[in-house]
Order: structure tokens, then C-alpha cells, then sequence
């Protein structure tokens, strides 16, 4: 379970420069959710997703994740939780090391234990085996650097990483928008299997209106810092694209 409470963000308070980014946003977001956020440039969309991550400390309110305030935990302390892709998909991954290098990373990420981790044949197969499943023939490329794949192929990647270390919550902020079309769909469809497969609670920021429509199970509109729309059940899954359109003005 996800808690916002009154979470205010201003940045450069005081100065010339300062942006009220998030209101006073209150939102609680169930286990095994799957939000939708869309709203304008600027809504304070990928605000709430680096508050809820810890990239972005709010100016007021809490955050709670599974019962445990987490408010003034830094990023890396709550990554054991959380695993994030973004727009870019060079983001998520480091470009010279190899797919199985990329993988044991991950692995050491939440698992402080030893640094032998992952290097063992049963991570390896099991890595290979989770790849597989992607059907796009990279479990016969674990040594080659993931510089070398495509942006497509990085973010699949990414997605299964953020599974292979136990991650309860999966924010996604535009993960598609470098992506051309049929690598779009085919990630999309890869987190939604993803997400229902380990039962992930997931916020997905999305300008694209078929695809806010067609996943998730809630969806909301942000404006100005603010929750305008909150929208779930059969509500969100009768929603049609022209409907959420209407909302832009
Ligand atoms: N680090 C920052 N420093 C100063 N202002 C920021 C910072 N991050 C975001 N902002 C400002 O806060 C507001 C909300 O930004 P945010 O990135 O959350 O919007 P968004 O809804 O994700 O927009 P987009 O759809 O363009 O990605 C904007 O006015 C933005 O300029
Ligand atoms: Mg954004």
C-alpha cells in the first residue's frame, strides 16, 4: 500500500524561480493497483512519482509505503520496494556492462548481502530462463553489452530486473515514449503480465490516451499539482479514449 498525505512540493520556495509543484495531493493506492496517471505538461505527474520514490523529498505531508513512514528516506533505502523505468530508455541500465552483468546490479540493488551474489549458474539460468519468457532471443545474448540492443529491448529488459529482486512497486513514467509503436505495445504488454504475474501495485504515467484507457485498473488526472480525476472499477474499465480527451478541455 502507497500513502500520500497532504503532500505539498514547492521548488525554490521563496525565490523568483519558485514552482508550486504539487498542491495537496492526498492519495492512497492499494496493493496490486494499477494507476494511470495522465494530465497536461506540468501537472506535477512525474512530481508524484519521484515523491513516492524518494528522488524528491515533498516541502509538506507523508509518505507511507506498507505501513512504514517513509517521508525522509532517501531513494536508495526505499529501492528495495520500488523499481522505476523511465522515458529514456538508457536510464534504467548501465550501457557497457553486459545483460547479465546489468542483472546481477540489480540483484545487489536490494540484496546487500555479498557481493558473490549472481554469480552463481542458478542465477545465470534463472536470468535466462525469466529472458526467455520475452520471447525476443535475448537469453542467447546475456555477455553482450546492453549498449548494444535497442531501446525496445533495454526496457523489457529493465522491466524483468525490477522483478528479480522481490520489488513490490513498479513506477512507470512515460515508458514508451521513445519507443515506435510496435515496441510500445509489446512493452506494455510485457508490464501488464509483468504486473499481474507478481501481483505489483504500479503508476504509469502516460500521454497516450488508447493505452491509459486500455491498462490499468484507476485512473487519475492530474492539473496544476493537483488530483482532478480519480476514476476506477467499471467506471475506469468502461472509459473510452474520447471521454478522457473531454477532460483536456
Ligand atoms: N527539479 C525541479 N526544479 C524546479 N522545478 C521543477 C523541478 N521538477 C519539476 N519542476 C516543475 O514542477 C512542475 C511539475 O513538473 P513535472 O515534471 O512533475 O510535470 P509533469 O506533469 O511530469 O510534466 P510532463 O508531462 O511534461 O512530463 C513544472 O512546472 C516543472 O517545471
Ligand atoms: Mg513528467
Amino acid at each position: 500500500m502507497i500513502a500520500l498525505n497532504d503532500i505539498s512540493k514547492t521548488f525554490n520556495p521563496g525565490k523568483a524561480n519558485e514552482v508550486n509543484a504539487l498542491g495537496s495531493v492526498n492519495l492512497q493506492i492499494a496493493e496490486g493497483e494499477y494507476v494511470i496517471i495522465v494530465g497536461a505538461n506540468g501537472s506535477g505527474k512525474s512530481t508524484l512519482l519521484n515523491v513516492i520514490s524518494g528522488s524528491i523529498l515533498p516541502s509538506e505531508g507523508t509518505v507511507i509505503i506498507d505501513s512504514n513512514d517513509v517521508t525522509k528516506l532517501p531513494e536508495h533505502q526505499r529501492s528495495k520496494w520500488i523499481a522505476r523505468i523511465f522515458q529514456n530508455p538508457l536510464l534504467g541500465t548501465a550501457a557497457d556492462l553486459s545483460i547479465i552483468d546489468n542483472f546481477r546490479l540489480a540483484a545487489l540493488r536490494t540484496q546487500t548481502k555479498s557481493l558473490t551474489i549472481g554469480k552463481t549458474t542458478e542465477f545465470k539460468n534463472k536470468v535466462r530462463d525469466r529472458i526467455a519468457t520475452l520471447n525476443m532471443g535475448l537469453e542467447n545474448k546475456l555477455e553482450q553489452p546492453i549498449g548494444t540492443l535497442s531501446g525496445g529491448q533495454r526496457q523489457a529488459l529493465t522491466l524483468l530486473m525490477s522483478v528479480m529482486d522481490n520489488c513490490k512497486i513498479l513506477l512507470l513514467d512515460e515508458p514508451t515514449a521513445a519507443l515506435d509503436p510496435r515496441s510500445a505495445a509489446n512493452i506494455l504488454r510485457i508490464a501488464d503480465d509483468i504486473i499481474k504475474q507478481f501481483k505489483l501495485t504500479a503508476v504509469m504515467v502516460t500521454h497516450n490516451l488508447k493505452d491509459a484507457v486500455n491498462y490499468g485498473s484507476r485512473m487519475i488526472q492530474m492539473d496544476e499539482g493537483n488530483i482532478l480525476k480519480d476514476i476506477t472499477g467499471t467506471e475506469k474499465s468502461t472509459l473510452k479514449q474520447t471521454d478522457v480527451f473531454e477532460w483536456f478541455g
